[in-house]
């Protein structure tokens, strides 16, 4: 398996042995700050998913693992979102409480991004709440510029900055494989 390495990192493909530890995190209310915490049924979903997007992406939603002790701090990778009728390519990260404020964040998400412009040229959407500070300073760091603020769909409760950012010789938005 394709391991992706940095100064206090690996990355690499998520596996069915994983499952636990993200069903873990997508059911807790730390760890899922900004989108919700999702049910056990929910959050085994979303494990799948990451394991068929990751069979079709390199650089899709991928466990950030700290190589100290082994453990899974957080993600960084693609999946996908429907936006203006388009099915596109989404980056998200999240890391847990206690592995934030110390750069990891950026440093796995740069290491991602260069798989990504090795394999792929287009353009990435990156979604982040307007009051996510951390998030909004990550994409910065990682090369994403500000497109626009919406109201995600439509509700003024929910003002949203929308980023892109070009991957390999960038180009037209990329595109959800035939997956969802
Ligand atoms: C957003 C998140 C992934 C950032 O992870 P991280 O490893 O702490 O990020 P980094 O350390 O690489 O960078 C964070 C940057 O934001 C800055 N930052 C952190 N909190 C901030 C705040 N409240 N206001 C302004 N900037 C802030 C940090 O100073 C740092 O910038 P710097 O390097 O210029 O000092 C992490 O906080 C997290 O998991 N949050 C909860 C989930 C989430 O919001 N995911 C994103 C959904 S869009």
């Amino acid at each position: 398996m394709a391991m992706i390495e940095t100064d206090r990192l690996l990355l690499r493909a998520p596996v069915e042995t994983d499952r636990a530890r993200f069903v873990e995190l997508f059911t807790s209310e730390a760890f899922m700050v900004f989108t919700g915490v999702l049910d056990p049924v929910a959050a085994n979903d979303r494990f799948d998913r990451m394991l068929t997007l990751a069979g079709r992406i390199p650089y899709g939603k991928q466990p950030v693992i700290n190589r100290v002790d082994g453990a899974i701090v957080g993600y960084t990778g693609v999946d996908t979102v429907e936006f203006d009728g388009l099915a596109r390519l989404e980056w998200g990260w999240r890391f847990v409480p206690k592995a934030r404020g110390r750069g990891y964040a950026s440093e796995a998400t740069a290491a991602l991004l260069d798989v990504a412009g090795a394999c792929d040229s287009g353009e990435v959407l990156c979604i982040i709440a307007a009051d996510n500070h951390a998030s909004r300073r990550v994409a910065t760091k990682t090369g994403f510029r500000h497109w626009k603020r919406l109201n995600w769909n439509g509700d003024p409760s929910a003002p949203t900055d929308l980023f892109v950012r070009p991957i390999g010789a960038g180009g037209p938005p990329l595109l959800a494989p035939d997956v969802a």
